[in-house]
């Protein structure tokens, strides 16, 4: 018999008191859900190896899979690296906080346990005001960073709500010391743009919202050839990532009973199960999660999807949806 507890996936409503008692708990070695302004995270003190390694059995991670470092400040960008490059500190400067993550040199507080035995870490300060306020009690308290992944299963779709992390986490958490805040839907909606600064010229890893035009309004042109980076061990650069069970299609033609996805603009095809009719593509990228999780909820066999055009946060749209196809 499955016990299904619906206790334990009580959602925290996050005021004031909230918060504290959240940025204790991480103190404390327990886990935070938390919203960020890209997707939700499960945060645990960056600091505490117990914890961190009970995030990565929650979510079933290989542990050679580094995960992120969230501050609250761009102060502590110096204690989890060293040999910061101006480039660097420049974009960290322009876009935080913001959803960017920089790849660094890390200093010796950036263990293993966090890095995946990397000599390099990655490092976010968010913008989203609830992971903000979260990060900024957690300073207090002393806490340094926050290492968060996506809130979800290894392979599985980043949650943009509540009932997403639910749906991937929740019965893994404690009701009486772990913590999940609802912010209600992630505004940006897939995950944050990642940039190697391990080389003379900034590398996009994964791409997001910030793109290579943003980055170069903030530095200058960048020139990938003139490089001299080795390359990165990047496990997000996996094939098959961020996948729905449903199978992505976007040749050929939809067929009845498809679960459709496009612009507005596009008209369902007849059979069709409309999952989300996106104005623009800041839209496409907020419900694009979302209508995954859609049709694997109404049990579809099949997703078609009309890409948007290869544009700012389009080209990260299409690269999640060739992900999510391959
Ligand atoms: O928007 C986001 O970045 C969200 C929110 C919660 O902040 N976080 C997120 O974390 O997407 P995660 O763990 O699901 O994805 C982080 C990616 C992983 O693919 C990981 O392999 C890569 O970043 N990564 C982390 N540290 C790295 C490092 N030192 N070198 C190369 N890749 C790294
Ligand atoms: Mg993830």
């Amino acid at each position: 018999m499955r016990v299904y507890n619906e206790e334990v996936q009580k959602v925290h409503v996050p005021n004031h008191q909230v918060i504290t008692d959240s940025a204790l708990a991480l103190k404390k070695g327990f886990l935070v859900a938390f919203p960020t302004e890209t997707v939700y995270g499960l945060g645990a003190d960056a600091e505490n190896k117990d914890s961190v390694e009970r995030l990565f059995n929650i979510k079933m991670r290989p542990k050679n899979h580094p995960v992120i470092v969230h501050i609250g400040d761009l102060e502590y960008l110096d204690f989890w690296t060293i040999e910061i490059p101006k480039f660097a500190r420049d974009l960290a400067e322009a876009v935080w906080p913001g959803p960017l993550t920089l790849i660094l040199q890390r200093s010796n507080r950036a263990k293993d346990f966090l890095t995946g035995g990397q000599n390099s870490v990655a490092v976010r300060f968010p913008s989203n005001l609830i992971s903000q306020k979260l990060l900024t009690e957690f300073h207090k308290l002393g806490g340094k960073g926050v290492a968060a992944p996506s809130a979800n299963k290894f392979g599985s779709i980043s949650p943009t709500n509540v009932a997403a992390v639910k749906q991937e986490i929740g019965k893994d958490l404690h009701l009486k010391t772990d913590y999940i805040l609802d912010g209600g839907q992630c505004k940006i909606g897939i995950e944050s743009t990642i940039v190697s600064c391990l080389g003379s010229q900034p590398e996009i890893l994964r791409a997001g919202l910030i793109d290579k035009k943003i980055i170069e309004f903030f530095i200058g042109p960048t020139d990938q050839s003139k490089n001299d980076q080795i390359k990165v061990h990047f496990p997000g650069e996996l094939k098959k990532h961020y996948a729905p069970k449903a199978a992505v299609i976007t040749e050929g033609a939809p067929r009845e009973g498809d679960g459709f996805l496009a612009l507005i603009n596009f008209e369902t095809p007849v059979g069709c199960v409309r999952l989300a009719e996106p104005r623009n593509i800041f839209e496409y990228a907020q419900v694009l999660y979302k209508s995954f999780r859609n049709a694997d909820d109404l049990g579809l066999q099949r997703i078609y999807i009309i890409k948007p055009s290869q544009n700012g946060i389009g080209i990260a749209i299409n690269d999640r949806i060739q992900k999510a196809s391959s």
